[in-house]
């Protein structure tokens, strides 16, 4: 069994104010029928998803949610009759206190534990208060955008402990979460996504040093839906690249 955007009537992209969520809102907004419901923090710095909702006005609901608060997402849950997917594309790399640190002598609790909050912990959130909406019989989709540093197989390079810990705990997160979702009446693929090095605030200060190839935010979510459409339903969760390629836990 395979979940398929072509069958899903409506889904949630949390983070989608700016950068990749906008650019997976808008990517299924113009490559699938399916409604979306796009959360954001702050509408000040989401004026891309309002030039969208402007656009597809019927298609696209926009609600400000704080998923680090379970009120919250419990008032937003509680407002929806049905959903056929769920896409977290809330992270953190860096901020005023936290940098990409290259040596343990950069490590700093408080700003670890920040990105363990926001990498990780959201996603365990948004699942827990969600669970119930995933019992149908329906394939159903719980996808996250992790990271390729968070696989622990594939760590030649070391540095940015924050953030590779936390993407790591994430995937660990996700791997439980295909096991509990799929024994509980749900049919779901779970899956972990990499999505490509692309241009936005998060990759700006370390994109001039890349060799990668740059995506814009509508290419990484055009991409992004094309691996996860057509994923497998599986106690065992997928841990993909942009080009639907596996990457090792
Ligand atoms: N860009 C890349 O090259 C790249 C590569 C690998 C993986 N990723 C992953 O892709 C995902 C999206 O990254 P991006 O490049 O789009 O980053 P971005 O442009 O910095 O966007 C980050 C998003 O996360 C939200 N967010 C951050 N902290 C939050 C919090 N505490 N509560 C609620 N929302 C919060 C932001 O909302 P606000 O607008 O309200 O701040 C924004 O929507 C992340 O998981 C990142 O780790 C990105």
């Amino acid at each position: 069994v395979k979940f398929s955007f072509s069958d899903s009537s409506c889904g949630i992209v949390f983070g989608a104010g700016r950068g990749i969520g906008l650019g997976i809102t808008s990517a299924l907004l113009k490559n699938t029928s399916s409604n979306v419901i796009a959360t954001y923090r702050n509408i000040k710095r989401s004026d891309g998803l309002e030039r969208l909702k402007t656009e597809f006005e019927k298609r696209l609901s926009l609600i400000q949610v704080d998923p680090s608060d379970e009120k919250s997402l419990v008032k937003f849950k509680s407002e929806l009759s049905d959903i056929d997917f769920i896409i977290n594309s809330i992270g953190l790399l860096h901020d005023d206190k936290l940098k990409p640190e290259r040596k343990v002598e950069d490590l700093d609790l408080e700003a670890m534990l920040e990105s363990y909050k926001v990498n990780a912990l959201l996603s365990a959130n948004i699942a827990k208060v969600f669970l119930s909406l995933f019992r149908k019989k329906s394939p159903t989709l719980f996808s996250t955008v992790s990271a390729k540093v968070g696989s622990i197989e594939d760590n030649g390079l070391g540095g940015w402990y924050s953030y590779r810990m936390s993407k790591a705990a994430l995937n660990m997160l996700l791997k439980n979460i295909a096991i509990e979702f799929n024994r509980r009446a749900c049919h779901t693929s779970v899956v972990s996504i990499h999505p490509g090095t692309t241009v936005t605030d998060l990759s700006k200060p370390f994109i001039q040093k890349t060799n990668y190839k740059l995506h814009t935010p509508y290419e990484t979510g055009k991409n992004i839906i094309n691996v996860l459409d057509g994923s497998k339903v599986s106690e065992k969760a997928h841990f993909l690249s942009w080009d639907g390629s596996k990457i090792p836990w």
